[in-house]
C-alpha cells in the first residue's frame, strides 16, 4: 500500500491505515516486564515461611502472550547473598540459547543487585511455565505460569468458552538451603515427602478442608481469613466447555488430578496438540503440562471436589483440594460426597495406561524414520566419595563455574571436562539389582551433537541403592521437543527399536521413565546452543541426575556479554 498524497492530510490518514494493517497482519508484539526476585514471608499452606517471590507475588506473575510475540523480562536480583536465573520451561529459544536461563549452561547466575535482560520469542501457543534454575531455587518457590495463545487470526483445533489455570507444586517446611546441605552431607539426609501440595501456590497443611468448609469454627484449618492459603475456587457456568490448563512444577511429587463427577478430555501436552481422549483422572509429572476440556454438564445446584494426590511414592502428604463451583451455587456449599480418591501410589499400570494413550493429533509433525545416533542413558543411584548421588552412565553431573555456551563458543577448553561422557553403559549391568560397584565418578563433560542430525535417546531405569527399589524420573529436554517413540519393561535390547511408534508419537519436552523400564525419545538437533537434559525432580538434578547436549555452538550469534561474564571468561580481563 502506497501513500501518494504528500503534503496533505491524506498522508497522515493513509499511512495510519497502512500501519494499522501491518499491525493486524503481523500482530506480534514485544511484551516488557520488569521483575525483582526477593525472599519474602508468605503462608503457602497457612504456616508462615520464606518463599522466593517476584514483585511481591508468589507464585510469580503469569505471563500471557500470543504466538510470535517477543517476551522481554528485565530480571533484577534482590536476593542478598545468592545468584539467580529463570528458565522458560517449554520455550525452545530458537536462535536465543543465551536466554534459556540455566545457570552454568546458558548464562552466569545474575549476582545480587544486578539485572539481566531475557529476550526471546514465544513461537508457538501452549501451556508453559517458568522457574528458577540455579541450585534448588525452584523448590524455594521461584515459579509462575507462561501461557501462549494462538496468534491473531489463528484457531485452536478445539472449542472452549472459558479457561482456568492450575499451576501445581509441592512445599516443604524445611528451607531450601537446609535441604541442599542435607543432600550433600554424610550421612545423607533426604528431604522427605512434601508437607503440602499447592494449587496456584495455595495449600492447607494438616487440615481437612472438607471439615473446615462446612464449619470454619472447628478443625485446624486456619485458611479462613488468610487470603494467602485460601483455596482458589474454580468458578464455572453450567453447560459450557472450559479449557483447564494444568502444569506441574513440583520439586518431587508425581501427581494425579481428578474432578468429581466429571470426565476430562486431554487435548494438549507440553504445548503440542494430542489426539483427544477422555479420562476420569490424569497423571502429571514434574515438568509436564496439559490442557483438558471440561464440560460443565453436571447438576448446577451443587459443587464438586477437585483433588490432587501423590503418585509413585508412598504418599505422606494430604490430597490438595479445591472446589469446582457452579454458578449460581454458593462457593461455600460443600460437595455432599467425599473427594475423589487418588489411585494407589504404586498402581503403575494405571499410570502406564494413561501415559500410553497419548498420541499426536493427526497432522502433527512426524519423526524422521531413522536416526544418526543412539545415546543410551543408564539412570543409577551411586556413591561418590561416600556421598549419595545420581549418575548417568556412571557420571554424576557437576556444573562448571563458566557457562558452557561461552566456553564452547570461545574455545576455553579448561572450562569443563573435555572428555565426553559415554553413549552407552556396560551391557553386563543388571538393572534389576543394586549396583555391584556402587562407586561412580563426577564430571562436567558434554555430549557434542552434530547440528541437524537425528538423535535417539534411550532412558534406561535401574534399581536404586536399596534393594527392590526403582523410582520414577521425569526427564526434561531444553531447547527442543522430542517424539516419545515408546516405553518398555526391563532392559532396552537391540531390536526393540522395531517396536517404536513412528506413526503418531507425541511431541513433548518431558517424558517419564517408569521403575525398571525404558523410554525411547527421538529429536532433531536443529537448535544451535547448549542444552540441559535432566530429571525434573529438583533434588535428583541437584544430586547430579542430568547431562548436557551441545550442538552447532559455532553457529550461535552474538551472545550478550552479561550472559558470560563470570568464571574463566570473567577473570580474563583481570
Ligand atoms: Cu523445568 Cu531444566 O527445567
Ligand atoms: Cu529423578
Amino acid at each position: 500500500m502506497g501513500c501518494k498524497f504528500w503534503g496533505s492530510m491524506d498522508v497522515v490518514l493513509c499511512c495510519f491505515i497502512a500501519l494499522s494493517l501491518v499491525h493486524v497482519s503481523l500482530g506480534a508484539k514485544a511484551r516488557h516486564f520488569k521483575w525483582e526476585v526477593e525472599y519474602m514471608y508468605r503462608s503457602p499452606d497457612c504456616l508462615e515461611h520464606i518463599v522466593m517471590g517476584i514483585n511481591g507475588q508468589f507464585p510469580g506473575p503469569t505471563i500471557r502472550a500470543k504466538a510470535g510475540d517477543t517476551i522481554v523480562v528485565e530480571l533484577t536480583n534482590k536476593l542478598h547473598t545468592e545468584g539467580v536465573v529463570i528458565h522458560w520451561h517449554g520455550i525452545r529459544q530458537l536462535g536465543t540459547p543465551w536466554a534459556d536461563g540455566t545457570a552454568s549452561i546458558s548464562q552466569c547466575a545474575i549476582n545480587p543487585g544486578e539485572t539481566f535482560k531475557y529476550r526471546f520469542k514465544v513461537d508457538r501457543p501452549g501451556t508453559y511455565f517458568y522457574h528458577g534454575h540455579y541450585g534448588m531455587q525452584r523448590s524455594a518457590g521461584l515459579y509462575g505460569s507462561l501461557i501462549v495463545d494462538v496468534a491473531d487470526g489463528e484457531k485452536e483445533p478445539f472449542h472452549y468458552d472459558g479457561e482456568l489455570n492450575l499451576l501445581l507444586s509441592d512445599w516443604w517446611h524445611k528451607g531450601v538451603h537446609e535441604q541442599e546441605v542435607g543432600l550433600s552431607s554424610i550421612p545423607f539426609r533426604w528431604i522427605g515427602e512434601p508437607q503440602s501440595l499447592l494449587i496456584n501456590g495455595r495449600g492447607q497443611y494438616n487440615c481437612s478442608m472438607a471439615a473446615s468448609f462446612s464449619n470454619p469454627a472447628v478443625g485446624q484449618c486456619k485458611f479462613r481469613g488468610n487470603e494467602q492459603c485460601a483455596p482458589q475456587i474454580l468458578k464455572v457456568q453450567p453447560n459450557k466447555t472450559y479449557r483447564l490448563r494444568i502444569a506441574s512444577t513440583t520439586a518431587l511429587a508425581s501427581l494425579n488430578l481428578a474432578i468429581q463427577g466429571h470426565t476430562m478430555v486431554v487435548v494438549e501436552a507440553d504445548g503440542n496438540h494430542v489426539q483427544p481422549f477422555a479420562v476420569k483422572d490424569l497423571d502429571i509429572y514434574s515438568g509436564e503440562s496439559y490442557s483438558v476440556l471440561l464440560r460443565t454438564d453436571q447438576n448446577p445446584s451443587r459443587n464438586y471436589w477437585i483433588s490432587i494426590g501423590v503418585r509413585g511414592r508412598e504418599p505422606k502428604t494430604r490430597q490438595a483440594l479445591t472446589i469446582l463451583n457452579y454458578s449460581p451455587t454458593s462457593a461455600s456449599k460443600i460437595p455432599t460426597s467425599r473427594p475423589p480418591v487418588t489411585p494407589p501410589w504404586n498402581d503403575y499400570n494405571h499410570s502406564k495406561a494413561f501415559t500410553k494413550s497419548i498420541y499426536a493429533l493427526m497432522g502433527s509433525p512426524k519423526p524422521p524414520e531413522t536416526s544418526h545416533r543412539r545415546i543410551v542413558l543408564l539412570n543409577t543411584q551411586n556413591r561418590v566419595n561416600g556421598f549419595i548421588k545420581w549418575s548417568i552412565n556412571n557420571v554424576s553431573l557437576v556444573l562448571p563455574s563458566t557457562p558452557y555456551l561461552g566456553s564452547i563458543k570461545f574455545g576455553l577448553n579448561h572450562g569443563f571436562d573435555q572428555r565426553s561422557p559415554p553413549d552407552n553403559y556396560d551391557s553386563s549391568y543388571d538393572i534389576m539389582k543394586p549396583a555391584v560397584n556402587q562407586n561412580s565418578t563426577q564430571g562436567s563433560g558434554v555430549y557434542s551433537i552434530t547440528l541437524n542430525t537425528t538423535v535417539d535417546v534411550i532412558l534406561q531405569n535401574a534399581n536404586a541403592l536399596a534393594k527392590d527399589m526403582s523410582e520414577i524420573h521425569p526427564w526434561h529436554l531444553h531447547g527442543h521437543d522430542f517424539w516419545v517413540l515408546g516405553y518398555g519393561e526391563g532392559k532396552f535390547e537391540d531390536g526393540d527399536e522395531k517396536r517404536f511408534n513412528l506413526n503418531n508419537p507425541p511431541l513433548r519436552n518431558t517424558a517419564v521413565i517408569f521403575p525398571y523400564g525404558w523410554t525411547a525419545l527421538r529429536f532433531v538437533a536443529d537448535n544451535p546452543g547448549v542444552w540441559a537434559f535432566h530429571c525434573h525432580i529438583e533434588p535428583h538434578l541437584h544430586m547430579g541426575m542430568g547431562v548436557v547436549f551441545a550442538e552447532g555452538v559455532h553457529r550461535v550469534g552474538q551472545i550478550p556479554r552479561e550472559a558470560l561474564a563470570c568464571g574463566l571468561t570473567g577473570n580474563k580481563h583481570n
